[in-house]
């Protein structure tokens, strides 16, 4: 067991994250670099390039129609899922900040994918209370302290071979460890707790991607 975690920033170390990046060059465009380049002056947490290409492949491979973002920002993530979801496609995205619907709809309307958004301003748990229907993916980016019981309402709308993804679920290392130093506290108990839930769900098949913070990827078995 580690103890002391205050050097695992990132599982992956940041030459082969460039390494990574670099490999992945057919996905640039420059409103992605806009966006990302907004996210470091502005010091907002977006997945990143990685992530993102990651979310893009897994709702691919499972042909995703409709997601459902818990916390969406201002759309970087959605960007990503917008372009699996394809023509006629549908991602909702949730946000408490409304200024962050006017960025995203900005950014990812210059891209073609705003038509493929519905974009809805407020808590994403009452949205989601609110919007009928199974997803083919639940994507959970929202506060950390929410995680657990995100993670047990959106479980029950994941139809059977689809994903559940959450974001941060390393929380910088400090899930594996005992740091008392929780920037936000009560977050890593709770992260903990969700991957937990998770990982004992006799329902779905889990792992976790170590990539920047870390990112779960759990599938709801076939009936
Ligand atoms: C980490 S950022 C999301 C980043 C986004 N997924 C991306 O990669 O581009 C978290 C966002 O979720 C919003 N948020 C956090 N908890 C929320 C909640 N319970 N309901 C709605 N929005 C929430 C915050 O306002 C913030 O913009």
């Amino acid at each position: 067991m580690v103890t002391d975690n205050s050097e695992l920033i990132t599982p992956v170390h940041p030459v082969i994250e460039h390494y990574m990046r670099d490999l992945a060059e057919q996905f640039a465009h420059p409103v992605l670099d806009e966006m990302e380049t907004f996210a470091q002056e502005k010091d907002f947490p977006i997945v990143g390039r990685l992530v993102g290409i990651s979310l893009e492949i897994c709702a691919k491979m499972i042909g995703a129609r409709r997601v459902f973002e818990f916390g969406s920002g201002y759309g970087y993530s959605a960007y990503w899922f917008g372009r699996a979801v394809g023509p006629g496609g549908q991602v909702i995205c949730t946000d408490s900040n409304p200024l962050n619907r006017e960025k995203a709809e900005q950014c990812l309307a210059a891209v073609g994918l705003w038509e493929r958004v519905t974009f809805c301003t407020g808590l994403a748990q009452d949205v989601f209370q609110k919007i009928d229907g199974n997803f083919d993916i639940c994507y959970n980016d929202a506060d950390k302290g929410g995680y657990p019981d995100i993670w047990l309402m959106a479980r029950e709308r994941i139809r059977p071979g689809g994903l559940y993804i959450a974001d941060n679920v390393l929380w910088h290392g400090k899930v594996a460890g005992e740091d008392p130093a929780d920037p936000k506290p009560g977050s890593t108990k709770a992260i903990r707790e969700h991957n937990r839930l998770i990982s004992t769900d006799p329902e779905f098949d889990a792992f976790i991607n170590p990539t920047r913070d870390g990112v779960i990827v759990a599938r709801r078995k076939m009936a």
